[in-house]
């Protein structure tokens, strides 16, 4: 293949990704821009593989690296069950990461570009170094991320005495020894500061994202996606390949605008949520963090529930992690199905935060064919909850609890929720009095008009099913 070939099909590859982040901005339009983004990747793969860069005698690796790498990726995508997904883009994150550091190591121990000015030399170290840094950052944090999304490593924060402090330290040593590194005269000796410096960067990560609590966690998960992409753009830099930094840049900016939507979600301060320690995380009430609720807790049965389902005119559904566990999205279409051509107002409440990857809930609700016009954002909806006479909160908890707003102590304070408690009754389906991700015990169960309809989701949405259809 020619370059100018190859050129054209970066911008083809360009185009299409534009294309693709454009598409998934919309569930209606979210699978065309899949589309996109797999015609994009595979005009950009073949374009580099058979490009100028590559000679004939990489094709043994590249094909066996493809081989290898595709079949973990297949073995992956097929395994993984739709609750892992936030672990398994944590995975690839890493991978990102690990890939950004690899390429530095390796372009800065290749000795066969000849650069025709010192300036230039220096531009491409100043490339590997920086690479190298944001490369390990993102490959220890995504790490990390991946142990608490996956409940390997507890969800409370890791609060170090004086942990600014050693990240100020540790900032400074990277700024000391990039000035040692771009000084050193041979590769030896440039070896010694780039190994140092991807020790730092690595532990970096690590301690950022393990002082980082539970109800944080969202924040991370898109900010690592944004590292991820400027580890891409870097690792473009040092390759001096421009599809690389331009796709690179668009997952990082894109990465960017989600933490700061889901920083907003939360009414979080995006400094706070790095500066760490938010949410305590654990599964276990939070310890000290806001008054204990008190009270009885009254229980329903699902034919019980499906009488005041049958009865009421007005139903807003506000699902959550626990709806993903138990797969009980189309039991939720099928109900609402019924409940409309009874001519029920039945719409659907969701929280930016809910479950455990941004548009979870979108996600499966789609699967289920929910029609999107009656899937509405929290803000679109709050203020209807008052003439609602049935809401029904479906395996969420942190997202609609009420101490988010009653209680300043509470891990939580500020957070925006749905509030269900506002409806005439509220019913709340989960299989225990357990807290959710956050860790904290939740008012709501014990308000006067809110029922318990314990057990699991799906289980208990096929008996309401039931006795809606049987009654
Ligand atoms: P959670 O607060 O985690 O609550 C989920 C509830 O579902 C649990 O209390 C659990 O109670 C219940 N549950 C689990 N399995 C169930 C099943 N099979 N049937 C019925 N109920 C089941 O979820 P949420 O309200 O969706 O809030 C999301 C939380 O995750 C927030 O704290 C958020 O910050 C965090 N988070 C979100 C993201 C993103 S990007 N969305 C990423 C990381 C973390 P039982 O055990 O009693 O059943």
């Amino acid at each position: 293949m020619t370059s100018s070939l190859a050129t054209v099909s970066y911008i083809a590859a360009t185009i299409l990704f534009i294309l693709s982040l454009g598409g998934l901005s919309h569930p209606e339009t979210a699978r065309r821009g899949n589309l996109f983004g797999i015609i994009g990747m595979t005009i950009a793969v073949l374009a580099t593989v058979f490009g100028p860069r590559v000679t004939p005698a990489g094709y043994a690796w590249i094909v066996g690296a493809l081989v290898i790498g595709g079949s973990i990726g297949l073995v992956a995508a097929k395994k993984v069950q739709m609750t892992q997904m936030p672990e398994l883009v944590a995975l690839m994150h890493s991978l990102v990461g690990l890939a950004a550091c690899l390429v530095g190591f390796a372009s800065y121990v290749d000795t066969s570009t000849v650069f025709p000015t010192a300036a230039e030399k220096t531009i491409h170290e100043m490339e590997i170094y920086v690479g190298i840094l944001i490369g390990a950052i993102t490959f220890s944090g995504s790490v990390i991320a991946f142990g608490k999304l996956s409940a390997r490593i507890s969800g409370k924060p890791l609060l170090l005495p004086a942990r600014h402090w050693l990240n100020l330290i540790g900032l400074l040593v990277v700024i000391w020894f990039g000035r040692e590194f771009l000084n050193a005269h041979s590769i030896e000796a440039g070896m010694t500061p780039l190994i140092v410096m991807t020790v730092i960067a690595l532990l970096f990560g690590v301690h950022m994202v393990m002082a980082i609590g539970g109800a944080d966690m969202p924040v991370v998960v898109s900010m690592l996606n944004s590292y991820s992409g400027w580890a891409a753009a870097a690792t473009g830099f040092m390759l001096s390949n421009d599809l690389l930094i331009v796709v690179g840049a668009l997952v990082g900016s894109s990465g960017a605008i989600l933490s700061y939507i889901m920083c907003r979600a939360m009414n979080r301060n995006f400094i706070s949520v790095i500066a760490g320690g938010f949410g305590t995380g654990g599964g276990a009430p939070a310890a000290g963090g806001g008054a204990q609720p008190a009270g009885e807790v009254q229980s329903i049965s699902a034919v019980e529930t499906a009488e005041m389902l049958r009865d009421a005119r007005n139903v807003i559904i506000v699902p959550g992690y626990g709806m993903a566990v138990a797969q009980a999205q189309h039991a939720v279409y099928e109900i609402t199905k019924l409940l409309r051509e009874r001519g029920v107002n039945v719409r659907f409440g969701i929280h930016p935060v809910a479950g455990r990857m941004p548009g979870h809930m979108n996600v499966l609700l789609a699967e289920a064919k929910v029609p999107y016009d009656i899937v509405l954002e929290m803000d679109e909806i709050n203020e209807d909850f008052p003439d609602t006479d049935v809401s029904i909160v479906i395996g969420a908890n942190d997202i609609v609890n009420p101490a988010a707003q009653d209680d300043p102590a509470s891990p939580i304070a500020g957070m925006p929720v749905l509030e269900v408690w506002k409806a005439k009754t509220c019913i709340v389906m989960k299989r225990s009095m357990a807290s959710g991700y956050a860790g904290i015990d939740n008012p709501l169960f014990y308000k006067e008009n809110n029922r318990m309809l314990f057990g699991d989701a799906k289980k208990m949405l096929d008996e309401v099913l039931a006795a809606i259809s049987g009654g």
